[in-house]
Parts: C-alpha cells; structure tokens; sequence
C-alpha cells in the first residue's frame, strides 16, 4: 500500500469516526424524539424521500411509522404530523408551542430572519400585527378591498373576452390579475397588464415558485451547505428573490419622494410612517430592510397561491363540465348575467361555496404549510420534542384524511354540503393551517376566490381542447408548492 493511499484510507476513518461520535452526541440533545426510519450519517433519510414528490413520500413513510414520526432531512430531525388528529393536537390544542417559524434554507438565504414569514420571537409578533392591521385598514377604507377585487375581476374578464374562445394558456393573466389586488394595497396602484415592469415581476414570482418546488431546490433545503457551493438551477432562487428584492427597493424610494405622513396611501406608506415614528427607538422593528423583506412576503404569498387555486380549480371544472353548469345555474339564479358578484353573495350560494372549498382540499397549494418549530421544550402524545426542533404538518394528508372525508382521492363538493344542499363546514379543511401561523393573508385570499371564480364563470364557459376524460388533474409537481398541470382552454362567452 503506498503512502497516499494509506492517509486516504486514515482520513476517511478519521471522519468516519468524527461523524459517528457528533450523531451520538445529537441523539442525547434530541429529547424523546417520535421514532421514524433510521437516517444514515450525513445522508439523513433521503434515500427513503423522493425529491420530486417529498410530500407523498412523507405520507407513505406514515403509513408504516404512524402519524407521528421523525424524519432527518440532511442533519436535521423533523418531526412530521400526518392526519387530521395529530396535526389538530398540535396547531391548534398546543398552540402556542407550535407556533415558530422552522428552517426553509432555500428562503432563509435571502431574508436572513427578516419580515414576517420566516421571523420568530417578538419581532414576528410585532411585524405580522402591524401586517394584519394594515391589511385590514385598506379593506375597510374608502376604495374597499371588495370594490378592488372585483375592479380587477371586471380586467381579467375584458382580457379573456379578447381572446375571441380561442385556445389560451391562463397562467400568466390569472398571475397579473391576483397580483394587482395585492400589490394595489401594496403600492397602491394597479399595473396594466402589459407593463413591462410587471410583467417581470410576476415572471419572477412565478419562476421562484417553480424552483422553489423543483427537486434542486428540496435538495438545497435538505443540504443548505453543500449546495451553495454546488453550480445548478438551485443558485437562480436567491438570484430571483434579489431581483424581486430590486423591484421593491426601488418602488419604496419612489414612495419616499412623495411621502406625505397626513395621508398614507398604501402599505408601504403605513410602514414608512411607523418608522417615522419610531426613528428614536434603537428597539424599533421598522426599518428600511424589514420594510423591503415584509412587502416580499406579502407579494410572495399573496400571488402564486391564489392564482395557482384558481388554475388548478378551472382545470378541475373543465374535467367535470356537470359541476361548471351547476355553479353557472347557481350564479344565474342568485347574481344574475348583469352585476358584477359581491361577498355577500357567498352566503346564498352553498354549492359554490362548496365547489371552492373542494377546490382548495384537492389542489393543495402548501401542502406541508411552511415548517413549524416548537418555542420550548414540548410533550406531545408521550415524546419530548427539544425547544427548536422543527415540525412539518402535512396539511396534504389532512385533506387526505379518510376519517374526515368521505371519500378524500375524489374530487366532490359533497365533501362541503349537507344532506339539503347546504354548506357544510369541515375542521380539517385547512389549505391556510390553522393556530397562530395561519396564513396572513386568509381573508384576502377567500374574498379573491370567490369574486374571480363567480366573475369568470358568470360570463364565460371554460371548455378544453381535449375530452374531459383525458384532462389530468394530478399536480405537475409537489414540494413547497404543489404546481398543477400547464393546460390551454377556450374561454366561450356565454
Ligand atoms: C389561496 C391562497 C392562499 C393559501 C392557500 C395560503 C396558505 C398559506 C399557508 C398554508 C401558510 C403557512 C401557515 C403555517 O405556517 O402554518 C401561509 C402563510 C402566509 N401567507 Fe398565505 N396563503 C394564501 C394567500 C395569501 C395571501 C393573499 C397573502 C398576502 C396577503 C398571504 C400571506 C401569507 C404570509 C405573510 C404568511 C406567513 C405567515 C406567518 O409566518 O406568520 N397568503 N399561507
């Protein structure tokens, strides 16, 4: 044996052993962690999760392990929740405890802790009220967030009409259309839709979603170090985000050049404002960079999602013609062919109601939410999960659930209607989580839901340029997101 060979060989022991003796000394920190499959040093459980599909693997992993069990993603034990139960016991029965902010390392590398998804502790606390308040402010104010939601309905459908029923992929005009009910409240205004600007900005959106989902970018969240050093597809996230961090920025000096604190025209004006206010306070959360990250994550999560449910529920609707003309009758008998629908019709009409509900069950948008982590040492059902330790609730497998559902692989409005025809509540749907984490942006995004939905199918049929038979309905991808199928339809005026 030569020399080289021989300190290869005293090397790969060396850090055989090192590994071996820090995976010995994490399992004593590890409290009473749930069992799951056992994780190979450095590796985790990757050979047991399939990148492309990381949530059904999880949810396969419950069948053999139970709804409770421990996972190791790279180095990192997470405590996975399947099933209605569990992840009731836990999100809402322990509320408090599971109410931090896991590791998303994909997104972390660009907030670095900043704005209100990915914050923990008071900051967070602070960030999201001053977020909700706000949010709630442009709604009740004089251009109610109504009366914005359905103005842009009124464009999406102008927009449709153009396309004279000929095939049309809608992706990029439902994304324009759910981003400026956002970003109206944001920066106050609304973009046409051939705005060059925008039309970057909502590619931008929708390439991070993309990554965000694709197996690089699972396998950066498994591996943070090692991938950032590796060249792939996974780099151009942090490169988008930044992009859309430019965007921000430079929408924000924009307002600074017309600011007026007597009259706050938008969100970013309202945070400006607050840090006016605090500008002596070395304990302020309201800065520049907090600024540019919270209106991130506002029009992150309040883009792709909504108009991803929608996509993924015309798809739907186009693959079940029957339920689109029982939603058109109901749209018929209650609004009529002539105003433009309001929430206050919600109330009268439970099968659409219903249709949308089934709509968010089946798609599921974030199927595993975003991670969760416990605030302190935690019991739960007989284990000790150790302050920190990362949780993943898979809100697909409560979508799943059998015990709730009756019949959870189908899609069937029934799963939302009573015996009469009415609407019927159901705790496990839960397509925004549930405790204190609960999306943010909920009643923006119901309100959105409903008035696009009844404002497209009031005046158009959707009919594919395949048989319904053929039209497939399983996601094209699943990570973070679950991304549905691209598709054309013919927008039919009716
Ligand atoms: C159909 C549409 C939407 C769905 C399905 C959805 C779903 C979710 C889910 C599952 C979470 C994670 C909750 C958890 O960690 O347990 C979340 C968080 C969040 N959502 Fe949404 N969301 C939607 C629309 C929106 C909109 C319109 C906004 C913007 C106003 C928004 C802003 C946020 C923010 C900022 C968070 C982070 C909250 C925090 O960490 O405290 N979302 N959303």
């Amino acid at each position: 044996m030569d020399i080289g060979a021989a300190m290869l060989i005293l090397l790969v022991t060396c850090v055989s052993c090192l590994l071996l003796f820090l995976n010995g000394k994490d399992q004593k920190n590890k409290g009473r962690l749930p069992p799951g499959p056992r994780p190979l040093p450095i590796l985790g459980n990757l050979l047991q999760l399939d990148t492309k599909d990381i949530v059904q693997s999880l949810h396969t992993l419950s069948e053999r392990y139970g709804p409770v069990f421990t996972i190791h993603l790279g180095l990192r034990p997470c405590v996975v929740l399947c099933g209605y139960q569990a992840v009731k016991e836990a999100l809402v029965d322990q509320v408090e405890e599971f109410s931090a902010r896991g590791d998303v390392p994909m997104i972390f590398r660009f907030t670095q802790g900043n704005g209100i998804s990915l914050t923990n502790g008071e900051k967070w606390t602070v960030l999201r009220r001053f977020a909700v308040q706000t949010l709630r402010k442009f709604g009740m104010g004089k251009r109610s967030l109504e009366e914005r939601i359905q103005e842009e309905a009124r464009c999406l459908v102008q927009e449709l009409a153009q396309t004279q029923a000929a095939p049309f992929d809608p992706t990029f005009l439902i994304s324009r259309a759910t981003s400026n009910v956002i970003c109206s409240i944001i920066f106050g205004n609304r973009f046409d839709y051939e705005d060059r600007n925008f039309l970057t900005f909502v590619g931008l959106i929708n390439q991070i979603f993309h990554l965000l989902s694709s197996p690089w970018g699972q396998m950066y969240n498994l591996f943070p170090g090692p991938m950032s050093y590796l060249p792939g597809p996974h780099n151009r996230i942090l490169e988008t985000f930044e992009q859309l961090g430019l965007f921000v920025s430079e929408k924000v000096k924009m307002h600074q050049e017309s600011f007026d604190p007597n009259c706050p025209r938008d969100f970013i004006d309202c945070f400006l404002l607050r840090m006016e206010q605090e500008n002596q306070d070395p304990l302020s959360y309201f800065h520049m960079e907090t600024l540019v990250m919270t209106t991130h994550n506002l029009l992150l999560g309040g883009t792709e999602t909504v108009s991803t449910t929608l996509r993924s529920g015309f798809l739907i609707l186009m693959k079940y013609p029957e339920i689109q003309a029982k939603v058109q009758a109901e749209i018929d008998r209650v609004i009529g062919r002539h105003r433009s629908p309001s929430v206050e019709d919600r109330a009268h009409m439970p099968y659409t109601d219903a249709v949308i509900h089934e709509v968010q069950r089946f798609s599921d948008v974030l199927p595993a939410a975003l991670p969760h982590a416990v605030t302190r040492d935690t019991q739960f059902r007989g284990f000790l999960l150790p302050e920190g330790t990362n949780v993943i609730p898979l809100l697909f497998s409560v979508h799943k659930d059998p015990t709730q559902f009756k019949d959870p692989a189908t899609f069937d409005p029934a799963h939302f209607l009573d015996e009469r025809g009415g609407f019927r509540k159901n705790d496990a749907f839960m397509p925004f989580s549930a405790g204190k984490r609960v999306c943010l942006g909920k009643g923006l995004a119901r309100m959105e839901l409903f008035l696009f939905f009844t404002t497209i199918l009031q005046r158009f049929t959707l009919t594919p340029l395949t048989r319904p038979e053929e039209i497939d309905i399983s996601p094209l991808m699943s990570g973070l997101v679950t991304v549905p199928r691209p598709y054309e339809f013919h927008a039919v005026p009716r």
